[in-house]
């Protein structure tokens, strides 16, 4: 077998990823994996920032809570370069103490070139969310942390992105709804991995596996790492299983070269390329 590796990573929890790329810089993104609103109770237990091995990037996909709740316990330890969408970074940086140039504003469909790897952007889209700017400050009370205006902002701005790495493996990371990705992942556009949020909020618990396996089917991708599902895994871990087992058997009976790799929360994995002897 010859096996050549991609990436390390791993899920921490919600949308925080855990990136070390081949050429060590680290890339973490919406960092929220303990705070001592209700969220808390889905976060993996005991997992504090002093676990984490490294962060020269940080990505912010959107401003809600259950997205940047360790954002300060991250930029004190390791301060990274913070890459948020415009319209949220001033907001972020009036929240947080922050030295104003490790602010990286990024905009939709450009392309930023890194230590490591390049970022294109693209906008994305909140899954509903029945909230006003006048009552959002009620509604997230005791169940995310941060502002009104932060959390306010994060159901308006959302940001997605296809990472490509010095060696050219593309990760795509969607967050919300589609809006306009499978068009832009199609082609030469294609990546060769998806994190991915759930279809719809975790309240809709009719018909998970069906839709993404047909979104998966329509991106014909190779494979899918499901995100911010805690609620599930906490909440009801027997359906959390059942969905991506009944999503996998869907994707094999229909042909589909992709499978969805749920990993475990916190756990490192690595992505390689291999050519094995059949
Ligand atoms: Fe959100």
């Amino acid at each position: 077998m010859f096996k050549s590796k991609s990436f390390r990573f791993r899920w921490i929890n919600a949308q925080c990823f855990e990136f070390q790329l081949n050429n060590s810089k680290t890339l973490l993104t919406d960092p929220c994996y303990s705070c001592k609103e209700s969220f808390g109770k889905k976060c993996p237990p005991g997992f504090t920032t002093q676990d984490l091995e490294g962060c020269d990037y940080l990505f912010v996909n959107h401003s809600h809570g259950d997205h940047v709740a360790n954002l300060q316990e991250v930029y004190d330890r390791f301060h990274p370069t913070v890459i948020a969408p415009s319209p949220i970074c001033f907001e972020l940086a009036k929240e947080h103490e922050f030295v104003l140039t490790d602010i990286y504003p990024v905009d939709y469909n450009q392309t930023y070139y890194f230590d490591g790897f390049i970022l294109e952007t693209f906008h994305g889209q909140h899954h509903r969310y029945d909230a006003t700017y006048q009552n959002i400050a009620e509604k997230f009370k005791g169940k995310y942390p941060g502002s009104r205006d932060l959390n306010a902002l994060g159901s308006i701005f959302n940001m997605n992105f296809i990472l490509t790495t010095d060696q050219g493996f593309r990760v795509a990371f969607i967050g919300g709804n589609d809006d306009g990705m499978l068009q832009r992942m199609a082609g030469t556009k294609k990546p060769n991995i998806v994190l991915r949020n759930k279809m719809a909020s975790s309240a809709v618990k009719e018909g998970v596996a069906e839709a993404f396996a047909d979104w998966v089917n329509k991106a014909d991708i190779q494979l899918l790492v499901p995100m911010h599902y805690e609620t599930w895994l906490t909440e009801d871990p027997v359906f959390a299983k059942k969905v991506f087992s009944d999503m996998n058997n869907m994707l094999e009976s229909s042909h589909a070269v992709a499978r969805a790799a749920c990993i475990e929360r916190t756990k490192w994995y690595t992505v390689n390329i291999t050519i094995e002897e059949d």
